[in-house]
């Protein structure tokens, strides 16, 4: 391939301006593949750890390789990052067409990730979850667990030897679920330890719809506003966002549905692409919400355990006029989840809880059951 421009590296990435061709319009993404494994049908999820394999970055040529790298001595992250940049030059770019590398982390193993083991997938759903705690333990709005701080100290450690011995490029932005598991993780991973250059620090922005799915478990409900400040003062608020949870509705024993998530991961991908004009983009979120932006991205289904981290090459194409009624109002929203309103009398891997309150399963006769 011919190389008809200079390639400013990093250059392009520094600049305020957002997409104008994208306002107002619809945009349609795809998860590039032939960059990472976890794109790759081969590759298991339930095995694959990013920290064994340079965070899935194939060993590949790209068509700027040698472009100024005559002695060869570039590194697979500094290669790749070149060639996103020549995706994204000026010169030959289509104004409706941006790359950006997504790089998604679920935060650490949270205490509710811990009482689910405890107790069991389906007594956690039907009962447990909807609860603050056990008197033990506190899980709403939960915090990370010992192992989920060593999970994040792992991560913090990974990138540190990335970005100085492998040449992966800095982040121009950093964003976060409002949740305080993900604030936490991010802070872990990235408040210290990594030398940042003044050009691109840790200044993350909480945004409100990279949150976790919003079921009715007192996990998936965020703190207020002021709370999060005073846990998280480093963090910005994205404009607009409340001081209370005003989503959450886990209380009227509503949870949102997966078309509801879906749509509104859509609506945060088109905000950050159309405002941000950076390329590299680190996202701390949580299992759901990261498999829906996947869904989103037109990537395969790739689960995440507690810590795990993605990375994507994003192709974003403006491809019309958003129709008036998209987004998150077209979507059915929220919908009625059963509970048993004390401890099941037993619950059954795959099937669901039997409530001490009747001989039938909280799923299957939700009339039965108390309303949160
Ligand atoms: C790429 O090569 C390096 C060094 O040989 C190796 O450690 C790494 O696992 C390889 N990555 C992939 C995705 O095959
Ligand atoms: C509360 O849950 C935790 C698991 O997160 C468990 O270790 C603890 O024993 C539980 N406490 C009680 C009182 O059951």
């Amino acid at each position: 391939m011919k190389l008809s421009c200079p390639i400013l590296l990093g250059l392009a990435s520094t600049a305020l301006a957002r997409w104008p061709e994208a306002d107002g319009n619809e945009i349609r993404y795809s998860a590039v593949q032939g960059y990472f494994l976890q794109d790759e049908p081969d590759t298991d999820p339930n095995t694959f750890d990013y920290a064994a394999q340079n965070f899935g970055l194939l060993n590949r040529t790209y068509p700027t390789d040698g472009d100024s790298d005559a002695e060869g001595c570039e590194t697979q992250w500094q290669r790749f990052a070149r060639w996103v940049d020549y995706l994204n030059a000026d010169c030959h770019r289509s104004e409706s067409v941006r790359y950006k590398v997504l790089v998604m982390g679920r935060h650490g193993q949270g205490w509710h990730n811990a009482a689910e083991s405890y107790y069991g997938t389906p007594a956690w759903n039907c009962y447990w979850a909807e609860l603050d705690g056990n008197g033990t333990a506190a899980w709403s709005d939960a915090l990370l667990t010992p192992q989920g701080v060593v999970e994040a100290q792992r991560a913090n450690a990974y990138f540190k030897t990335r970005f100085e011995q492998h040449g992966m490029p800095f982040f121009d932005s950093y964003y976060s679920s409002p949740l305080s598991r993900c604030i936490q993780t991010a802070i872990t991973t990235f408040a210290a330890g990594l030398d940042l250059p003044a050009s691109r620090p840790f200044a993350p922005t909480i945004k409100e719809l990279f949150r976790e799915g919003i079921s009715i478990h007192t996990c998936d409900r965020r703190s207020t506003r002021s709370h999060i400040h005073a846990f998280a003062p480093n963090f910005a608020f994205e404009p607009g966002f409340t001081e209370q949870d005003e989503l959450w509705r886990g209380d009227r024993g509503e949870g949102e549905t997966d078309a509801h998530e879906l749509a509104r991961s859509k609506a945060v991908l088109d905000d950050v692409f159309t405002n941000d004009d950076g390329t590299w983009l680190s996202v701390t979120s949580h299992s759901g919400e990261i498999a829906a932006l996947l869904t989103a991205l037109g990537h395969r289904d790739f689960g995440l355990s507690t810590g795990q981290i993605i990375p994507v090459l994003v192709r974003a194409e403006v491809v019309g006029r958003t129709p008036p009624t998209a987004a998150t109002t077209a979507a059915p929203g929220f919908t009625f989840e059963a509970t048993c309103n004390a401890p099941p009398v037993t619950s059954v891997a795959g099937t669901g809880c039997v409530c001490s309150s009747s001989s039938a399963s909280a799923t299957a006769t939700p009339a039965l059951v108390r309303r949160l």
